[in-house]
């Protein structure tokens, strides 16, 4: 195992009606002005933004509303929660809704101490030293980032999606009602569980021995992702199954299963190019691009993939042909991607074959490497693309 730090300050409040006491906590981390950010109306149908507000009166703390955060949240609307915040001497961002949200409120938080163009940060021009304290009331088990230092941001101009991350960007509180998650759309659900499940997948692709208490950890996480999803996706109000799979969004990515070992992170990188020019659910251009990688990759290192396909999939390892046990493990991860209906290639996600030299051309890799389990040319991820383009279950 490699040294490691782990650092992973915020509160969590977890459980029914937690939403109530959204303003204690405010007033607990110091806010005292508030920005509400909120997505494209879901908050409000349910009546959960209501009941945010009730909760900071009740604590007689002002605040200001920032609604029409987009899936893949754009700099645009960022560029006016600073101009707002700064104007109203708003000190605490709320997020009220799923990752989207959060991570724009997050690109707010960066952004107001700022004196230059918050982008900077995206585009690695500049590193976060200061942030306002963001706290979040989740609305759908995904991206993390209710735990997570990390914001992704598409920029309007070129549908740009660039990432930026900080431990300042870490909540300083996230309240966690999985009963909020039971007004998700099936299709919204099962993007949220393959983006778990990616997560903890790109942390379990290591080339780090001996690292079996995160192995397990990892594998603890994907084994209830595969129990669950399909119980919620049939029954949207379970409300048991919604707690596991909220949970397990969380530690999926506050990165307490990949500690002391290193990790991939080439999925969701050409997966950002995927959501970045068609404008799709991160998940669905997941269920698209990883096992498409696995498919390109396994022979890097079989037994650990034969590893995933014996502890997770429940595959029976074949010792004389290890091989074919790998490949039967990534066979059966995209069985139940398309099971629980997600796309599984090109078409099904409304990509084009001929998109291919520019999505490369995007992710901006020239004639270098990319990092991770194994590092990518250009030529790989053409390779994984194509891999993706015509996939079959
Ligand atoms: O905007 P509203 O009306 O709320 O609708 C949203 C949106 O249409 C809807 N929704 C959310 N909660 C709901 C609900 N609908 C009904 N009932 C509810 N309870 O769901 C849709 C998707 O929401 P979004 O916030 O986009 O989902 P998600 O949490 O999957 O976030 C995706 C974004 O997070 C980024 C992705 O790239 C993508 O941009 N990621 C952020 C990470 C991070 N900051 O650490 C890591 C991830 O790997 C990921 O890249
Ligand atoms: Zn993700």
């Amino acid at each position: 195992m490699e040294n490691f730090t782990f650092y992973s300050p915020t509160e969590f409040i977890f459980g029914k009606d937690t939403e109530n006491e959204c303003g204690k906590y405010v007033k607990k981390h110091g806010g005292s002005k508030v920005l509400i950010h909120y997505g494209s109306g879901s908050a409000v149908k349910s009546g959960l933004l209501d009941r945010v507000t009730a909760s900071l009166d009740a604590e007689n703390i002002p605040y200001v509303m920032l609604g029409g955060v987009k899936p893949n949240p754009r700099d645009t609307l960022i560029y006016e929660g600073i101009e707002l915040c700064r104007k109203e001497n708003v000190d605490f961002i709320l997020s009220v809704g799923g990752g989207s949200c959060i991570d724009s409120a997050k690109g707010i938080a960066a952004g107001v101490p700022y004196d230059g163009d918050f982008w900077d940060f995206y585009e690695k021009k500049a590193v976060i030293q200061k942030a306002l304290p963001v706290g979040t009331v989740l609305t759908i088990a995904a991206a993390g980032s209710e735990g997570s230092g990390g914001s992704v941001v598409t920029k309007e101009d070129g549908m740009l999606k660039r990432d930026a991350g900080s431990d300042l960007l870490r909540p300083r509180f996230s309240i966690l009602n999985p009963a909020l998650t039971q007004t998700l759309p099936a299709y919204q659900t099962a993007c949220g569980a393959t983006d778990i499940m990616a997560h903890v997948f790109e942390r379990y692709f290591t080339n780090t021995k001996e690292v079996e208490i995160t192995d397990r950890l990892c594998e603890a996480v994907l084994l209830t992702m595969i129990k669950e999803t399909p119980r919620v996706i049939k029954n949207p109000d379970n409300y048991d199954a919604r707690a596991n799979i909220m949970w397990a969004g969380t530690v999926a990515h506050n990165d307490i299963v990949g500690v002391g070992r290193s990790q991939d992170w080439n999925s969701h990188g050409i997966e950002h190019e995927l959501s970045g020019l068609y404008d799709c659910a991160h998940g669905a251009g997941l269920a698209v691009v990883m096992p498409a990688w696995m498919e390109h990759v396994y022979t890097h290192d079989i037994m650990r993939f034969a590893q995933m396909a014996v502890r997770v999939w429940g595959c029976e390892m074949n010792f004389q042909n290890p091989e074919a046990t790998a490949l039967e493990g990534i066979s059966r991860f995209r069985k139940f991607l398309h099971e629980i209906g997600m796309p599984i290639n090109f078409e099904e996600l409304g990509a084009k074959t001929e998109d291919i030299p520019t999505l490369i051309d995007k992710f901006g890799i020239g004639d270098g490497e990319t990092w991770g389990f194994v590092r990518l040319k250009a030529s790989d991820i053409e390779q994984i693309l194509l891999n993706a383009v015509n996939a079959k279950v």
